[in-house]
């Protein structure tokens, strides 16, 4: 009967409220958006197997400052980190060898010039032997502590 030409109005006026919502909301969700190295997809920031996505992650994701800047502990348990994943190609003080140097001012991927930039190319990789650390178990937390301790090389 008439429930068609009801149901269309109400409908639309559903879909308005929904996207008035959401519109209303982006402020508070705005969020760094991470993208990859290589190809620019949008990355998947899922936990990986057992990981807490703790508060200094949440804070990151949100702003895109790391929480962990010259923080003792953090530094402490990223210097331990980045002996363990990332000296070998990097070296001990950063200046690299079969990576790049992390500690001059030239990176040669642009992004890397920002924390979030490096966190997506630690987290997803670059090309040649930088690979994925999340797919090796590093964790979105670890990551932060490890770019803390990068930052903390430079002279
Ligand atoms: C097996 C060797 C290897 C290991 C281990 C490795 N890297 Fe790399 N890394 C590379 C290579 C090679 C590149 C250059 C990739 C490119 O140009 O796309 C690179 C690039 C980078 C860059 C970008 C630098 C620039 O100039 O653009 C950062 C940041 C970085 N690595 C951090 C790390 C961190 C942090 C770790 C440890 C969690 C790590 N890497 C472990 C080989 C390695």
């Amino acid at each position: 009967m008439t429930s068609k030409s009801q149901a269309t109005p109400n409908k639309a006026a559903a879909i308005a409220a929904f996207f008035l919502a959401a519109a209303m909301a982006v402020p508070a969700l705005a969020d760094v958006e991470f993208r990859h190295a290589l190809d620019d997809s949008v990355l998947d920031l899922a936990p990986i197997k057992g990981e807490e996505i703790t508060d200094a992650v949440k804070a990151f994701r949100k702003d895109g400052v790391n929480p962990y800047s010259g923080q003792a502990d953090a530094l402490a348990a990223g210097k331990g980190l980045y002996e363990d994943n990332c000296q070998a190609c990097h070296l001990d003080d950063g200046r690299g060898g079969m990576g790049p140097s992390l500690v001059d001012d030239v990176y040669v991927n642009a992004r890397a010039n920002t924390d979030v930039g490096m966190f997506e190319i630690i987290h997803s990789g670059a090309s040649g032997a930088m690979r994925s650390f999340s797919e090796r178990g590093v964790t979105q937390d670890q990551i932060l502590k490890i770019i803390a301790y990068i930052h903390s090389l430079k002279k």
